[in-house]
């Protein structure tokens, strides 16, 4: 399970690189707790600038905490040292970013191996089992070989979904997801984020889209660096 408890997170924005200018502290998150189990579909809505990736990137173990604490399973996150952090990250989370990067030397189906082999040690298998599935699922077989400087919006969009989701991992973490993708797109997201989650994923999404966020098992909404309703 992820356990977030009481979690603080400051940003410390503007400031000159030699002192100049005055800088601002913005508090991101003002305490926020919740409980992710291993086979729940958890959804936050809310407007922008609540916080939302920001709760992400703290669970992805990618920020530092003013206060609070974070557990991955019987791992204390936020106590854990960089290189603890990114084997946590590796091998727990599917994560899709809100903006994310591939590598650009490398072709998109080179970019998913990477991301298996970081959380597997190896190429077996189960990796060419979930590249099948994952590029009928996402209709994405003609991209596996191009490169990601190449592609639309939305295709480096449905990469990052598979990137995250080829290692099969116990939880998936996804900052708005369909974003960027034409409604056949999201449609096909939704089914497999449903599929994964019947599958006994933990999931959290983070979404502007209620439709999207109308398969969740539990919807919160975030104001202001908190958790402010239960809306499901
Ligand atoms: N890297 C950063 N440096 C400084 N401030 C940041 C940074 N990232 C976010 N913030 C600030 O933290 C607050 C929360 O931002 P966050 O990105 O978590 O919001 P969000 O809910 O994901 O919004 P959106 O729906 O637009 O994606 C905002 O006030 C934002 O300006
Ligand atoms: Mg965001």
């Amino acid at each position: 399970m992820i356990r977030i408890i009481d979690v603080h997170i400051d940003y410390e924005q503007g400031g000159g690189a030699f002192g100049s200018g005055a800088s601002e502290i913005v508090h991101a998150l003002k305490g926020v707790t919740l409980d992710i189990n291993n086979n729940d579909y958890v959804a936050i809505v809310g407007p922008s600038g609540s916080g939302k990736s920001t709760l992400i990137t703290a669970i992805a173990g990618l920020i530092g905490l003013v206060k609070g604490d974070i557990f991955v399973d019987k791992y204390k996150l936020t106590r854990a040292g960089r290189g603890r952090q990114a084997k946590i990250r590796a091998k727990y989370f599917g994560i899709i970013f809100q903006f994310s990067e591939m590598l650009g030397r490398f072709t998109v189906e080179e970019n998913l191996r990477f991301a298996y082999v970081a959380a597997h040690g190896a190429i077996d298998e189960g990796y060419h089992t979930r590249l099948k599935y994952l590029a009928e699922m996402l209709d994405m077989f003609p991209l596996l070989t191009s490169y990601p400087g190449k592609l639309s919006g939305g295709q480096l969009q449905k990469t990052a979904i598979a990137r995250a989701l080829v290692k099969d991992s116990a939880f998936i973490l996804a900052d708005e997801p369909s974003g960027d993708l034409d409604p056949e797109s999201v449609a096909r997201v939704k089914k497999l984020l449903r599929e994964e989650h019947e599958r006994g994923k933990g999931i959290l999404l983070v979404t502007h889209d209620n439709k999207l966020a109308s398969d969740a098992t539990s919807v919160f909404e975030m104001r202001g660096g908190k958790i402010s309703s239960h809306l499901k």
